[in-house]
């Protein structure tokens, strides 16, 4: 059976009782997917610095931070120092993606390397033996609850195919964005290996269930 991660996104939890949303899918889950937005990079806003600090000192689940964030530069490392297990940043907001990935491993976190709908697998095909996880974003970045964008599937089994071909460890790819029962056979035959699913999640009334099913869909169709 494939080794596939899912990573639960609380962007669309109840906030106002964050704890116990957390602890309903721990079981169930690899990682926390925390959505940081700076409302610069993508039009909303999330998690102030004193909440995120609380998140990550309390999770019961490693956390897989997703900076949507204008200056990564600076958010990156402060993430990773705060204890994240995994920090990604966006490509497309980075003037120097390097140093960002060697700042982020200097604490011994994993790095992953986002990538919007836009663009394409080419402009960071140089990194890829570099980082740990590269997220193929399969909605614009911003939002939860959006569809799954099908037309991205080609652009992830290219990274499938071009990441089968280097040296191991294999970073992880990972999809964010309209993952659900429906659509996660799809992302993880093209590829993906890590799956981010927020709505389909949290919305569920019995998220353990769908997060059982998510994981069977899932390690069923690996690529
Ligand atoms: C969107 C975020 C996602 C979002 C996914 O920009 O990065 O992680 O929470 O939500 P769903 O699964 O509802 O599309
Ligand atoms: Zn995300």
């Amino acid at each position: 059976m494939p080794s596939i991660r899912l990573c639960p996104s609380i962007l669309n939890a109840d906030y106002s009782r964050l704890d116990e949303e957390i602890a309903r899918v721990a079981a169930g889950s690899d990682y926390l997917h925390l959505d940081i937005m700076d409302n610069i990079f993508v039009p909303n806003q999330t998690f102030t610095w004193p909440q995120s600090l609380s998140i990550i000192s309390q999770s019961p689940l490693p956390v897989d931070a997703h900076l949507m964030v204008a200056d990564p530069q600076i958010q990156g490392p402060l993430f990773a120092e705060a204890g994240c297990a995994s920090v990604t940043f966006h490509f497309e907001a980075a003037n120097n993606p390097r140093s960002i990935i060697s700042d982020i491993r200097s604490n011994g976190t994993r790095v992953g390397l986002a990538i919007k709908p836009n663009t394409d697998f080419d402009q960071v095909r140089d990194l890829i033996s570099e980082i740990d996880m590269l997220l193929v974003m399969t909605v614009e970045p911003g939002f939860g609850g959006q569809a799954f964008m099908e037309e991205m599937m080609p652009k992830l089994s290219k990274a499938r195919s071009y990441i089968s071909t280097i040296p191991t460890p294999h970073p992880w790819i990972q999809v964010d964005g309209g993952i659900s029962p429906k659509t996660i056979s799809m992302a993880a035959k093209n590829g993906a290996d890590t799956f981010v699913a927020g709505s389909a999640v949290f919305n569920a009334d019995d998220p353990l269930e769908v997060l059982l099913q998510l994981r069977l869909l899932a390690s069923n169709s690996g690529a």
